[in-house]
């Protein structure tokens, strides 16, 4: 038996990266929105994962799973008991309460339905019963979607989370490096989920503004106003989101060379282009692992996992 349950959604648009991030969070291919994992995932550290159940008993007969709290005499203060519909589940609303009041009745102590502390979470997936602690995702990323400072080339907060996970791959020991930051909002949400990261940015304004954001959130985090070919330091991951457009003049060679310098500072890069750069990324000796293309408007976002 598994140690968690992971349920997962995304919006139609989404999907490809939200896949690409579920692919290399939990390291196998994904057909359902319900992930079975040994791997323990913050469930707030994804805008995609809606909640995770820590599996205490999983049983074809809900019946028995009734029979083995009853045994372990479980005693819990402030605690509630939830059914969470999800996938094909047609538990009619009158059985759901039934299912919820047979596991309440066995847990001893006082239940807090306003507050609890513990959320006894039950669900169905394919005719197995599932009981388990209920964590759910806190969503906090959505107030950082508006910033002091904003910039018309900077990411959304929610593709920020996804790429930073496509670097850690879940393991916040990992080292990571922003080179092209902006005004910082990777670097935000990286420091929100606690992992260690860097930041470089060679516009003095843009670098100022970066400061200014991650100030206002309470980030403390190593940023550099210069130029990302000047870096010396290697991490584990590069997250380059490549300078474009009318607020960047850049030519393909100098594309390039951000990416040639990555591959000499970093082991793997996350690459988040408007343009189609696989030839680039190969030229860089990279060789792309994973990939999604997000639609966006008249154009598409490119995301490339590299090793
Ligand atoms: C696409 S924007 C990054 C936006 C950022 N992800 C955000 O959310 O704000 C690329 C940034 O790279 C910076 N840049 C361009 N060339 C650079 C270089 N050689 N070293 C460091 N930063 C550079 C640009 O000034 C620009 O702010």
């Amino acid at each position: 038996m598994k140690k968690y349950l992971y349920v997962f959604n995304y919006p139609r648009l989404e999907e490809g990266i939200c896949l690409m991030e579920m692919r290399t969070l939990f390291e196998k291919d994904i057909i359902e929105k319900e992930i079975f994992s040994n791997k323990n995932i913050d469930v707030s550290d994804s805008v995609y994962i809606n909640f995770k159940i820590e599996i205490l008993h999983m049983d074809e007969k809900f019946e028995n799973i009734v029979e083995k709290i009853k045994k372990e005499k479980i005693i819990m203060e402030e605690f509630k008991v939830e059914y969470y519909k999800i996938g094909n589940d047609e538990t009619e609303y009158a059985e759901r309460i039934k299912k919820t009041r047979s596991i309440g009745l066995e847990v001893q102590g006082e239940p807090n339905m306003k507050n609890p502390k513990t959320i006894y979470g039950i669900v169905k997936v394919k005719d197995i019963w599932i009981l388990g602690i209920y964590k759910k995702n806190n969503f906090l990323w959505n107030s950082r979607v508006k910033k002091p400072m904003s910039y018309s080339n900077s990411l959304g907060v929610s593709l920020a989370k996804s790429v930073i996970n496509l670097a850690t791959c879940g393991d916040r020991n990992i080292s990571i490096i922003d080179p092209c930051c902006g005004i910082g909002t990777i670097l935000i949400e990286a420091c929100k989920m606690n992992v260690n990261i860097e930041g470089y940015e060679i516009n003095k304004k843009i670098y100022e503004n970066a400061k200014i954001n991650l100030k206002f959130y309470n980030c403390n985090v190593e940023i550099t106003n210069g130029d990302m070919h000047e870096i010396a330091k290697k991490y584990d991951s590069s997250i380059l989101d490549i300078p474009y457009g009318i607020f960047s003049h850049i030519t393909k060679e100098e594309q390039q060379s951000l990416i040639n310098k990555t591959r000499e500072i970093s082991k793997r890069l996350i690459l988040i282009s408007f343009e189609d750069l696989d030839y680039m990324i190969e030229k860089a000796e990279f060789k792309i692992i994973d990939r999604c293309e997000i639609p966006k408007g008249n154009f598409k976002r490119y995301i490339y996992t590299c090793m």
